[in-house]
């Protein structure tokens, strides 16, 4: 069979009406897996689900915020009932929050706790942990899974800026470590992916300007990555498939997997 067949996977994505867990929704299908599309904005979920239908794969829309247990419930029980027992959770819902970006004009120490937590508790609770604990058990219970948590280079070593964020990621990569240690002996895998520069909905701000030319961070980024450019969101579908498939990827967890055109690798 296939190394990267996903025929027999039910695969859960949260943030999927987003670009980068939109891809790998889509990715996710093409390589046969039924797809969960999970988001708290219905319309970027539903379109995301026409395209995945349109392609010929097999995907259904489930409504929940990813930091509040309740909705993950509700949408983990309506997604058993109309795909079947998830075998595979890949969490892309995240993002800096403007709010707790540091500037000149929002200092570091003027950084208000409530949005602080805020930001963080979406990059780590929505994204890793609550996820994480409702959909990790019945995996573990069925003795198969993949979980795949979604970092960042900032989880490595902190980008200026975005602190909370950058704090809430490296805490994604400990969380991942954890859990694939916890539930390695009981047939679930927990790895993350991390992605260098992508442009997308979140971080759009940060890297454009109003009239859409690149901002000097936009600038900075390029010239630390040796590809010398951004990346595009398909370029992470590979690294999902491959991390999500039992025959592909079975004997690997507790890994960090970098596509980033080389950021990581660089110094001067
Ligand atoms: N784009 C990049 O360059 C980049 C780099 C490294 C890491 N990441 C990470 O990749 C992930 C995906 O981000 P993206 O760049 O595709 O951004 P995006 O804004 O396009 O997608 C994020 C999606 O998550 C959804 N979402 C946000 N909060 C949610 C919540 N509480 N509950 C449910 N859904 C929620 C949004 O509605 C959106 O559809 C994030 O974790 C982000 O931090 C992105």
């Amino acid at each position: 069979m296939d190394l990267f067949d996903l025929h027999s996977e039910v695969a859960v994505v949260i943030g999927a009406g987003g670009v980068l867990g939109g891809a790998i929704a889509s990715g996710f299908a093409q390589a046969g897996a039924k797809v969960a599309v999970v988001d708290f904005v219905p319309e970027a979920g539903q379109a995301r689900v026409k395209a995945i239908r349109e392609a010929g794969g097999t995907a259904a829309f489930f409504a929940a915020n990813a930091v509040q247990r309740e909705t993950l419930a509700a949408a983990h029980a309506g997604i058993r009932e109309a795909l079947g027992d998830p075998t595979v959770l890949l969490n892309a819902a995240g993002g800096n929050d403007p709010k707790v970006t540091v500037t000149p004009e929002n200092p570091f120490e003027n950084i208000r706790l409530e949005h602080w937590h805020a930001n963080f508790d979406l990059n780590l609770v929505g994204g890793a942990l609550l996820p994480c604990q409702e959909f990790g058990p019945g995996m573990v219970a069925r003795g198969h899974g993949s979980i795949v948590n979604i970092a960042s280079v900032s989880a490595h070593l902190p980008l200026s800026r975005v602190v909370s964020y950058s704090a809430a990621k490296a805490a994604v990569l400990s969380l991942t470590r954890f859990l694939a240690r916890e539930w390695a002996p009981k047939g679930v895998r927990v790895n993350s992916i991390t992605p260098g520069f992508f442009p997308a909905g979140q971080n759009r701000k940060l890297l454009f300007n109003d009239d859409g030319s690149p901002t000097e961070r936009t600038r900075q980024i390029w010239s630390h990555t040796p590809m010398n450019r951004f990346g595009e969101a398909q370029e992470l579908v590979g690294a999902a498939v491959f991390l999500a498939s039992p025959r592909a990827s079975g004997f690997v967890t507790g890994a960090d997997l970098r596509v980033d055109g080389g950021f990581l690798a660089q110094t001067i």
